[in-house]
């Protein structure tokens, strides 16, 4: 670590919020999760945290589009601007329950900073020069005395029709801490777009990005754990990113991505582990002269997991999505491979080539499927404009077997590579992904990335892997998106 480098501790907390609005309204919800927060927020200092993620609609619980207008009214909190340098510790009102009060005399206390989603209530003027409420799913941060120093408004909403899109600039987003760290905020389908965060990494030089994120997992090209690796290690950013737990739902896989440092990730991805603290040490950039040196208490990332007697039985949901982006393919096993030669395979999608080369030495039927698209993507109310060269791993000949990740217990292991896999892209950005069938992540340091000028991209493992469920690059063209 050099002079312009420092390391602090970043605490992320996978959570399932409490939600149920009978037992006591909204005061009940708002009590009974940041009475949570506060516990791991806790945890967290006692291993040296300067900063805690909370994820998206962790403090009201993930139900405002099933909740009636009253009950989201009541769910709905105003957020001073950063600009008016308030901290509503000091406004202690014994006759009204305050969540953002609480909220600050717990970064008060415990003297750290707090990443907290919310439904903010704010006040726009309609057409006619009237005052009307506005609603925006908002990022606060609170300082290590209780000020709130960062309002970001999601600029990406996925089908939030209570919620308004952003109308700030990018540089809402930003946040300077004590510990000379910069840092860009950003809400769970914000990752996938050019701003603001990709857009602060490029023009702010940002290194640190803060992600709240209540994501649905799809198989086989967005599952978290890929999405959040590939947007670390791609930028060379360090990824601090807290998913809400609702494994029926999609949503799981959070954790602290080293993107400017190791690519050594610490992260978790486990129907069955409850409420998940994932709390690491962090080497990044300053961005200016700290005033205040984060004391290290770890050397290397905590996970802890708070089960609880249910978790045992959480099952976790996936959806395909594949069907609709596997428009081209390319059947490895058409002809048998040649076990000691390097083999080659290349599709193409429009103006999109993949080619693989390959080693294939198992006495197994090849079951890999290469696989090409270049073109929109449903998202939300969105067309994306992605493109994607993968290598899947299919249970048999039958495309629809591709990518499932809990194969049958009898289903052979095997070993795929050394290979290549690369393809021409006209994408902005290029983002590397490889996991195995077991679901944890290819560690980045098996395989090389790179994206050359002239748009070529390519993965490139040196050694061969077991149980490969998928390795891809995937592109995105920002521009040619469709809103
Ligand atoms: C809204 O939902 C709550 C909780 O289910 C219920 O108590 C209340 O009566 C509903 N209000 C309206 C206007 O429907
Ligand atoms: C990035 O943004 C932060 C927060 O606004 C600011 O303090 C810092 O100077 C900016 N850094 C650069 C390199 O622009
Ligand atoms: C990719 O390569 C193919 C085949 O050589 C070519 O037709 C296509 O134009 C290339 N695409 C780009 C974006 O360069
Ligand atoms: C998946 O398999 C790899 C390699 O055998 C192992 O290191 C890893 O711990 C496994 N992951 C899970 C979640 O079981």
């Amino acid at each position: 670590i050099n002079a312009s480098e420092i390391v602090y501790t970043a605490a992320v907390l996978e959570f399932e919020a409490y939600r149920d609005w009978t037992d006591g309204g909204s005061e009940a919800i708002y009590k009974r999760n940041i009475h949570s927060f506060e516990f791991y927020a806790t945890q967290a200092k006692l291993m040296g945290a300067d900063i805690i993620v909370f994820p998206e609609y962790g403090l009201q619980g993930l139900d405002h589009n099933t909740r009636n207008d009253s009950v989201f009214q009541a769910l709905t909190v105003p957020v001073p601007a950063p600009s008016a340098r308030v901290a509503p510790c000091d406004f202690d009102n014994e006759d009204v329950f305050d969540p953002m009060q609480k909220l600050s005399c717990v970064a008060r206390r415990l003297e750290m900073y707090l990443v907290v989603d919310l439904a903010e209530k704010a006040q726009a003027l309609d057409q006619d020069g009237a005052v009307t409420a506005v609603y925006y799913n908002t990022q606060a941060v609170f300082d290590r005395n209780g000020f709130v120093v960062a309002r970001y408004r999601k600029r990406h909403l996925y089908e939030e029709p209570n919620f308004e899109p952003s109308p700030d600039a990018d540089d809402a987003a930003l946040f300077t801490t004590d510990f000379g760290v910069a840092f860009s905020l950003q809400i769970c389908f914000d990752i996938v777009f050019g701003e603001p965060s990709y857009a602060n990494v490029q023009k702010n030089l940002t290194r640190d990005i803060i992600t709240s994120t209540a994501w649905i997992d799809r198989a086989p090209f967005n599952m978290a754990p890929n999405v959040q690796n590939g947007f670390s290690r791609s930028l060379g950013v360090n990824l601090l990113i807290a998913n809400y737990h609702w494994p029926e739902l999609g949503k799981l896989g959070s954790g602290v991505y080293h993107g400017y440092s190791d690519l050594s990730h610490a992260y978790t991805y486990d129907e069955h582990s409850g409420n998940v603290l994932v709390v690491s040490p962090v080497r990044t950039v300053l961005s200016e002269p700290p005033q205040r040196f984060p004391h290290s208490v770890l050397s290397k990332p905590k996970i802890l997991k708070y089960r609880r007697s249910g978790d045992a039985v959480r099952v976790h949901k996936i959806q395909d999505s594949y069907e609709k982006i596997m428009k081209s393919s390319d059947v490895l096993s058409r002809s048998p491979p040649h076990a000691q030669q390097r083999n080659q395979a290349s599709v193409c999608f429009r103006d999109l080539c993949c080619s693989l080369s390959y080693y294939y030495f198992s006495s197994n039927e090849l079951m890999y499927r290469l696989v090409a698209y270049n073109g929109y993507y449903p998202a939300g109310n969105r067309l994306l404009y992605v493109q994607v060269c993968g290598v899947l791993w299919c249970e048999s000949t039958d495309i629809n077997t591709c990518a499932i990740l809990e194969p049958k217990p009898s289903t052979p292991s095997d070993f795929f590579g050394p290979f290549t896999l690369s393809g021409n892209f006209s994408s902005d950005v290029t983002f590397p992904s490889a996991m195995m069938r077991n679901f944890s992540l290819i560690p980045n340091k098996i395989y090389g990335f790179e994206e050359k000028q002239n748009g070529y991209s390519e993965i490139k493992f040196n050694v061969g892997t077991f149980n490969l469920a998928m390795a891809y690059i995937e592109g995105r063209k920002y521009s040619a998106d469709i809103p």
